[in-house]
């Protein structure tokens, strides 16, 4: 009897504090329904996007500009402390006159003393159908010169909203008089 009066009274503040206070504008935190937001398990899409990513350093109009590099630049063969930042168009073939279906900005750096590794900070921003304003954030290593490496998809927006997964890139071609490079991506991610 106790026990079922005082679910009531708890009830009836429940009802009373939502129904006569106003909404608190200033809450931090609450949960939401998964369903309503449409994200669901039901819901969760795996997608492959397919593209060539192109790193142009040379001539009039460079799309890959080296804004920093370490004080003493022979510190290391691989160049560590080199900042790249970037633009890079992404075509929807290997060649540069084929549709550009978005665009990579962001930088990479050279992260590792012994050996050449980067550090790929970028967001893939698309261009294309119903991924024109959408991206997809990319946060991890590239050593460009084996053959596959493998970053992670950290996260998206719009249509990518939640989207994790990861990139595999290949080179396509490359330059090494100029140091331009074609790179093949190969992006797996799930999202909803
Ligand atoms: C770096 O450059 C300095 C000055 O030119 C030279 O004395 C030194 O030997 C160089 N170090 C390496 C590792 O090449
Ligand atoms: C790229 O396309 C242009 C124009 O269609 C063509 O002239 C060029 O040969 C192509 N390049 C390659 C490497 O296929
Ligand atoms: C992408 O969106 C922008 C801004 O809304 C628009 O100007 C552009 O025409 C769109 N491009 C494509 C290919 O749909």
């Amino acid at each position: 009897m106790a026990r079922a009066s005082s679910t009531i009274l708890a009830f009836t503040i429940l009802t009373l504090s939502s129904t006569l206070l106003p909404t608190n504008s200033h809450q931090f935190s609450t949960k939401l329904n998964k369903r309503e937001m449409g994200i669901s398990a039901k819901r969760e899409k795996l997608s492959h996007l397919h593209f060539y990513f192109h790193d142009i350093v040379s001539g009039r109009n460079p799309t890959a500009v080296r804004v920093a590099e370490a004080a003493i630049t022979n510190s290391s063969a691989t160049g560590f402390g080199m900042v790249v930042m970037i633009d890079d168009p992404l075509t929807a073939g290997p060649n540069m006159s084929s549709k550009i279906v978005g665009r990579a900005q962001g930088l990479y750096a050279s992260a590792d003393l012994s050996e050449i590794g980067l550090l790929m900070a970028l967001n893939f921003a698309f261009l294309e159908g119903k991924f024109n304003g959408s991206t997809l954030s990319v946060l991890g290593r590239n050593s460009p010169l084996s053959a596959v490496r493998e970053m992670p998809i950290v996260g998206g927006s719009g249509i990518f909203r939640f989207a994790r997964g990861y990139a595999q890139a290949r080179t396509h071609f490359s330059d090494f008089k100029t140091g331009d490079a074609v790179v093949e991506y190969n992006v797996y991610v799930l999202h909803y």
